[in-house]
């Protein structure tokens, strides 16, 4: 088969490489891809959201199989435009996509359907929400209703932070028309955990799960990133909880998609909160993560590629998933401002050193080459995954290998799973 991958992050470096391991896969074509990407497909220089260049490119080659990682064109409708085109494609169509794409959407198919998650209200109005968040109990969070990468969540322990909010996300517009509404939530406390799980629309099949790292700086301070670092498994979530969310999380979710007449095929990824009450959903997302997937797909038996068509086929009921019976940690190394202001175009060297290695991967973030070197092109840099018969074992590999390469204002967390030390 001729695979399209469309996307060009650390996330899709991983999916790219376990795709590759198909015997299926004859040829694999990454749009846009990037430095590392470029090792295991043909990249082309087609933008994600550029649709019209995607399905011209795809009809061109003879694309047998698109697989859409990121979030921006899934809601886009990507899949809609390969579909009609008659590529098939992995990932869900612009109407099951709104489960990441608005967080109201998400919170009102949660309420409707008995989903476990925290109470909230949605505003529209900034002068009426500030009305009501002058009455309101903290800690609270608001959030910006549509993708704003991660970063339109602020916690508010007062009045005048919530004040600060409403006017960054609403007034100022700091994320654009993704804060054109706003979900208030009850704050939560506890463990966080990412499940990522295939799903046909009618069959679940679970992976392993993992937990991210938000925050910039160690110790869980500073700004939120998109993820600079992640382990696989968590020791918090045991299969007892697995059950639980199975049968009040998980099969509720696909089965509310589908009686909203929006069927979700693809993969949805359940931010949960594992709190006193029980799990909580903090957020769907409708992709892999990243850096979740490269933690959880090293550690997948499976042929990926076959997963992904029995997930467009309906035929997922067929497959098992099957994990290695070990552990992953991945630290990102980032460029040293991120996620503000940081350099681009900073030379990496000692990329060698992981070359048939099969414990140790350098996953790509944002590289790209320039003069025939490898130089950095974006704030996550690389996302280095060390695999360990244990948590402890793979999170010492990692670090360790997170010595092996160098660039300039190269910077990482020194305390990704450092919760592995209280399971
Ligand atoms: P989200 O993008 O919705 O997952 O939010 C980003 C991060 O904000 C989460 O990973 C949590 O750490 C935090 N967060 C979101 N919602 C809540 C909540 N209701 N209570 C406490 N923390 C939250
Ligand atoms: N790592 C979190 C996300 O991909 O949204």
């Amino acid at each position: 088969m001729k695979v399209l991958l469309v996307g060009g992050g650390g996330r899709e470096h991983a999916i790219a490489r376990s795709l590759k391991m198909s015997p299926d896969c004859e040829k694999l074509y990454c749009a846009p891809g990037n430095a590392g990407i470029a090792q295991l497909a043909e990249c082309v220089d087609i933008g994600v959201m550029e649709f019209d260049k995607l399905k011209d490119f795809a009809l061109e080659k003879g694309i047998d199989f698109a697989v859409v990682a990121p979030d921006d064109p899934l809601y886009g409708g990507l899949v809609d435009v390969f579909e009609e085109a008659g590529i098939k494609a992995f990932g869900p169509n612009k109407a099951a996509a709104v489960l990441e794409g608005s967080k109201a959407f998400a919170k009102d198919l949660m309420r409707k359907y008995g989903i476990p998650t925290a109470a909230y209200t949605c505003y529209d109005d900034a002068e009426y929400a500030l009305k009501q968040l002058e009455l309101a109990k903290y800690p609270l969070v608001i959030k910006a209703d549509g993708l704003a990468l991660g970063k339109g969540v602020i916690i508010c322990m007062n009045y005048d932070d919530a004040k600060d909010a409403v006017k960054e996300i609403m007034q100022d517009k700091k994320f654009g028309d993704a804060g054109r509404r706003i979900v208030v939530e009850e704050y939560m406390t506890g463990r966080e955990v990412s499940v990522l799980t295939f799903t046909d629309g009618k069959t679940i099949r679970i992976m392993s799960s993992a937990q991210d790292h938000k925050r910039a700086g160690d110790w869980d301070t500073g700004l939120n990133t998109g993820g600079m670092g992640t382990f696989s498994p968590s020791p918090f979530y045991t299969p007892e909880i697995n059950d639980w969310c199975l049968e009040h999380i998980f099969k509720p979710t696909v089965e509310a998609m589908n009686s909203e007449g929006r069927p979700f095929k693809g993969v949805i990824f359940f931010g949960l909160m594992l709190t006193e009450d029980g799990p909580r959903v903090l957020e769907y997302n409708a992709r892999f993560g990243d850096p979740e997937a490269q933690v959880v797909l090293p550690r997948m038996k499976n042929d990926l590629l076959e997963v992904m068509l029995a997930c467009r086929e309906g035929t997922l009921d067929k497959i098992d998933l099957e994990f290695e019976d070990n552990a992953a940690v991945c630290v990102v190394l980032a460029s040293r401002g991120y996620p503000l202001q940081y350099d681009k175009g900073k030379e990496i060297k000692g990329l060698e050193r992981f070359e048939g290695d099969e414990s140790h991967f350098c996953f790509h973030a944002g590289t790209k080459f320039a003069d025939g070197k490898v130089v950095s092109n974006g704030g996550r840099v690389l996302g280095i995954t060390a695999k360990g018969s244990t948590l402890k074992e793979a999170r010492k590999e990692a670090y360790e290998a997170t010595t092996w390469v160098e660039f300039e204002n190269k910077y990482l967390r020194s305390d990704i799973g450092r919760a592995i030390d209280e399971a």
